[in-house]
């Protein structure tokens, strides 16, 4: 039986862009003037680069032992996007640093734990089932960037630029990761322990490392305000509802398949908006 999802689908091969950026005048909160947000785009941010990294390590411990063309030139479009937003991100960070954030002490402990202690303690398979669960994170954070225009108007032009873009790719491979694990490991429970190990994995360190820049903020005489506490009532969206538990609701559907979620047009409007 073919795996769910893949029944004759003709998708494009992820296509790799290299837009270039240049973050040094990006303000310190460059998201609707306010830290609350602005530390919640930024905590996520940190997390990429590496984790990123960890995807395409997942997915290509499994490239030799996949016989599709197809499937296998999707792979290597998604490892090439991946590894262009890494390096978009981790240009951010040095932004960050000048900023005067101290951000390498959270990055080190993040690579130990994530990468070092965790990583290697798990088999291939719930590390790539890992993989596919955060793509649909992705891909859900991604539709609320295209779709409901979060940073339009209210955020820095560059940052726009930056996560628009990923967004849209992300848009683009979302089901590259989540359809090699259907021909690798295909079984529910290997998916659904991905979910849940991504599902906590996120959730703590997101939380962490806002936590991190906020204190930082904190220190540096930022106050809950007015103006904070109306941007945060503003917000589109809240992260628990919309993106955590849409999104274990919709994965842990047996049937479930990234397709599902139609935002392909979302992508494409924005990549020839953008000229990419
Ligand atoms: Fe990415
Ligand atoms: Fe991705």
């Amino acid at each position: 039986m073919e795996p769910a999802g893949t029944e004759g689908a003709v998708r494009r091969v992820p296509r790799v862009r290299a837009p270039e950026f240049d973050f040094r005048s990006v303000p310190r909160h460059w998201l609707a003037g306010s830290a609350l947000t602005t530390q919640m785009a930024n905590s996520v941010n940190l997390l990429f680069p590496t984790g990123e990294r960890f995807f395409v390590r997942s997915v290509r411990h499994y490239l030799e032992a996949l016989e599709d063309p197809a499937l296998r030139e999707q792979v290597k479009g998604f490892f090439g996007q991946e590894g262009r937003h890494a390096r978009a991100h981790e240009l951010f960070f040095d932004a960050l640093r000048a900023q005067g954030y101290q951000i390498d002490g959270f990055l080190r402990v993040y690579d130990r734990v994530a990468w070092k202690e965790l990583e290697p303690r798990m088999t291939p398979a719930l590390r790539l089932a890992i993989t596919a669960a955060l793509e649909h994170y992705t891909a859900i954070l991604a539709e609320g960037a295209l779709r409901e225009r979060v940073f339009d108007r209210v955020a820095d032009k560059t940052m726009q630029d930056l996560l628009k873009w990923h967004a849209a790719e992300e848009i683009e491979h979302r089901a590259v990761a989540f359809d090699v694990l259907q021909r690798v490991a295909p079984g529910y429970g290997t998916r659904a322990a991905g979910m849940v190990v991504a599902t906590v994995g996120l959730a703590a360190f997101w939380l962490a490392a806002m936590v991190m820049l906020l204190r930082q903020d904190r220190a540096r005489g930022w106050r809950l305000d007015a103006h904070e506490l109306k941007v945060w009532r503003l917000r589109p969206r809240s992260i628990v509802g919309g993106v955590f538990l849409r999104g274990m609701l919709q994965y842990f559907r047996p049937g479930f398949h990234p397709s599902d979620n139609p935002m392909d047009v979302l992508a494409e409007g924005y990549l020839s908006e953008a000229g990419l």
